[in-house]
């Protein structure tokens, strides 16, 4: 086991590490930047599937389950196809509308989940047609699909899913890209752009991980003794403070909330004093200048903001306790280097507290039963 850990104390940490080399293994051989194109079989044989799909449903669960709400934002906002994201678990009893315009995509780590096979079956006795992105190599879902793509992560061991996650996240930019592409809702121009700005982000997760893990280990020990966590972002970062609040949960065993961070005026900021640590995830893009008030309701409140920025912004820097900083890179791609930060934040936290980080207590790598 020792030499399986490749000299990293967890796998959970030898797996966040491998992060750049499992998303260039998930691109390799589809993103063609050369050529200007994205090679994915699994969509173009069904082209017209795609094209002519009224409506794309994504089911899953857990980890995936947020991979699939950054799928929705990612294809809606690209390829202006209407998506829908559901738990697997909710979908499979609440006698859903399916129709044969529909594709359904199932998102599971290991191909194995109970939930989500029965959600995918039923979608297919009603009609839908079925893909599958697993990372496990001929699992029931890729088997159960009409057709799939793999993301190439490479064996997970770590009961918290992290290199899955991404690898998930960097298929889901080259499906909604080539959907975008081949409806002609994003220009050539634009399209190029974005895939060569794709290319590089391995290098940026690469650099996230060097130049943030030892101010993350600091941050950890400043933290590791709260009772909650809250965790707040915006649009595509949304579904990265339910991941990030998640990762946390499972391996430290600290209560934590994710929230889209204007809901937090809804409940949340009932909850915040100075014991309240908040994790917001603040890129410099769309919704910046909102995140920016929100981080002044949490401080008039005496809240402490750990929070994730731009490399070189000032603003939000100057207003909270910790930032710690990602590349300026396209909206799109945010969600891959923001979670990098919050998966070492949960791993760090959960070394402090003695905890069995790679097998948390009541939880399974896989769950397949009910
Ligand atoms: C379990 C695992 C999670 C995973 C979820 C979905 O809860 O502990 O890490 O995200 O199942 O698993 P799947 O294999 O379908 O992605």
């Amino acid at each position: 086991e020792k030499i399986e850990k490749g000299g990293y104390e967890h796998f959970m940490l030898k797996e966040i590490h491998e992060q750049p080399r499992s998303i260039m293994d998930t691109m390799r051989g589809r993103l063609l930047v050369e050529e200007d194109i994205i090679q994915m079989a699994g969509i173009w044989d069904y082209q017209e599937k795609f094209l002519n799909a009224e409506r794309i449903i994504i089911i899953s669960c857990g980890t995936s389950w947020h991979a699939g709400l950054v799928g929705e934002y990612l294809i809606e906002d690209l390829a202006r196809i209407p998506v829908e994201v559901e738990y697997a678990s909710e979908f499979r009893y609440r006698n859903p509308i399916i129709t044969d315009k529909d594709i359904v995509i199932a998102i599971s780590q290991s191909g194995e989940t109970a939930d989500s096979i029965a959600a995918l079956k039923l979608a297919k006795e009603k009609g839908a047609f079925i893909y599958g992105i697993c990372n496990v190599i001929d699992s029931s879902i890729a088997r159960l699909t009409d057709a799939g793509s793999y993301t190439h992560a490479g064996p997970e061991i770590g009961v918290a899913s992290t290199k899955a996650f991404t690898a998930q996240l960097a298929l889901l930019a080259m499906i909604a890209l080539k959907l975008a592409k081949h409806k002609g809702t994003i220009s050539k121009e634009r399209f190029n752009s974005l895939i060569i700005e794709l290319e590089t982000i391995p290098e940026r997760v690469a650099e996230v991980i060097k130049n943030t893990e030892s101010q993350i280990k600091k941050i950890a020990e400043l933290y590791a003794g709260a009772g909650n966590f809250l965790y707040l972002g915006r649009g595509y970062n949304y579904p990265i403070a339910l991941e990030g609040a998640l990762k946390l949960k499972e391996i430290s065993y600290i209560h934590a909330e994710g929230y889209p961070a204007a809901e937090m005026k809804h409940g949340p900021i009932a909850l915040i004093d100075e014991n309240m640590p908040v994790v917001v995830i603040a890129p410099k893009k769309g919704y910046y200048d909102k995140i920016v008030s929100n981080i002044q309701e949490i401080n008039s409140r005496k809240g402490k903001v750990i929070a994730i920025v731009t490399q070189g912004d000032t603003v939000v820097k100057d207003m909270v306790t910790e930032s710690i900083e990602i590349p300026d890179v396209s909206e799109y791609f945010t969600p891959i280097l923001s979670v990098i930060p919050l998966q070492l934040l949960a791993y760090y936290i959960a070394v402090l507290r003695d905890v069995n980080v790679d097998q948390p207590r009541n939880l399974a790598k896989s769950v397949t039963v009910e």
